[in-house]
């Protein structure tokens, strides 16, 4: 047997970028083989193994067809006759379907590396389409190497289209694609994915609530992009610049989505879009199944995001309410990620990027003061039960309202 290092390790070390996990493809071996040798196999069917000692996936060189609609939808063939070059043939882009032995010695048959070097993403054949996730990883690749100055191939775009009007994306599970999702986000350039999903007409198919804010505009006093999908975009990039963790980069992406439903004759102005955006939040959210909370912050930040912009003008009662609702007594993280969140949609706007953002802080006080509020000496008063919560409330409403008083001085 022959063992060949392939896929996103060959791709990375060729790129001078730091390796991960590495994938490992047999040549010329059978299931039976494997096994006698102590590998462990990682399904009852499928010809991949583990490596008894690193854990590393070792498959052997298969080639698959495509059966039925979905993921499910694949016949596979492994054996000792299936070659390399039929292995790599079956892959999803060039730069990806490249092979190295324990020599170094490079198996390229479909030109990854002359992609690399020209910074494209190109498919290595038609059976590409075989699995519609792809249209999702080229665009997550995208995003990862823009600052390389990677593209995608026009070829590749086109097939990209055909897959996204075929409707074999709507196939996809929301497990599998949320994997891409969140992958996605987390890269440097995440905005990159979103573009790239716009360019060939997925995003209309997988989040036609925020394809819909392309072409709405905003009022350019408060928003010189005007644009409220370009503003979005804007947005997701700062949330990345800013390292924030994933759970504000998808609130970030769905944050205006309510602007999506604003009628025409009502343009710019978006009365009450942070309230109607709630329906589609909720439907993305679900549509993919993201964990929980991501879903609760998308939620939040699309209710409350304009609050946390008026910080400093809001009534004590008010901020009260903001604070309640974010039950910043027991979660005080998930405020923090609501703050970094309005933070990005201020700094997602055209020429203020770099502008200061005075909410942040304000808001950080106004928590720590109506956290200071002590419970214990209210019990010793003797309240209980609902007159306890009551008192509590008041409370907390005096010290914010000493809080605004004295940071107005
Ligand atoms: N692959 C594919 N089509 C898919 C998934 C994977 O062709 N839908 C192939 C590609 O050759 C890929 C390899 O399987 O390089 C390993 O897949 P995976 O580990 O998901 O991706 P990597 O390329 O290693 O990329 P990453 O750095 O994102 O893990």
């Amino acid at each position: 047997m022959q063992i060949y290092k392939v896929g996103g390790a060959v791709r990375d070390r060729l790129l001078g970028k730091p390796v991960t996990d590495i994938d490992w493809v047999v040549v010329g071996a059978t299931s039976e083989e494997m096994l006698a040798k102590g590998f462990r196999p990682v399904g009852a069917d499928f010809p991949v193994f583990l490596h008894p000692k690193s854990g590393e996936e070792y498959a052997l060189a298969r080639t698959e067809r495509k059966s039925g609609r979905g993921y499910g939808g694949f016949t596979f063939h492994a054996s000792p006759e299936v070659t390399l070059e039929e292995d790599l043939i079956r892959r999803d882009l060039t730069i990806n379907a490249m092979a190295e032995d324990d020599q170094q010695n490079l198996t390229d048959p479909y030109h990854g590396r002359r992609d690399l070097e020209a910074r494209l993403l190109r498919h290595v054949s038609p059976a590409f389409a075989e699995d519609p996730l792809r249209v999702l990883r080229v665009a997550r690749f995208a995003a990862r190497y823009a600052a390389l100055g990677f593209t995608v191939a026009p070829e590749t775009m086109a097939l990209m289209r055909q897959l996204s009007e075929s409707g074999e994306l709507q196939a996809l599970t929301a497990e599998r694609s949320w994997k891409e999702i969140s992958r996605a986000l987390m890269e440097d350039q995440p905005q990159v994915f979103i573009e790239v999903l716009r360019a060939c007409d997925a995003l209309k198919v997988l989040m036609p609530e925020v394809d819909a804010l392309f072409g709405v505009p905003q009022p350019e006093a408060h928003h010189p992009e005007i644009d409220t999908g370009l503003h979005t975009l804007s947005v997701l990039e700062q949330s990345a610049l800013h390292k924030q963790p994933l759970t504000v980069r998808w609130a970030c992406l769905l944050h205006d989505l309510g602007k999506g439903l604003t009628p025409e004759e009502d343009w710019p102005r978006h009365i009450a879009h942070e309230h109607k955006g709630l329906q589609l939040i909720k439907a993305v959210n679900e549509r993919f199944k993201a964990p929980k909370d991501c879903q609760e912050l998308a939620l939040l930040v699309g209710e409350y995001h304009t609050h946390g912009h008026r910080a400093l003008e809001l009534k004590p009662s008010t901020l009260l309410e903001l604070l309640q609702s974010f039950d910043v007594y027991r979660r005080p993280q998930r405020f923090e990620e609501f703050i970094a969140a309005c933070e990005m949609d201020a700094r997602g706007r055209k020429g203020l990027e770099q502008r200061n953002y005075p909410q942040a802080d304000y808001l950080r006080g106004a928590a720590t003061a109506a956290r200071s509020v002590a419970v214990q000496p209210l019990l010793e008063k003797g309240f209980k039960g609902p007159e306890l919560g009551e008192a509590i409330k008041r409370e907390r409403l005096k010290a914010l309202k000493a809080y605004k008083e004295a940071a107005s001085v």
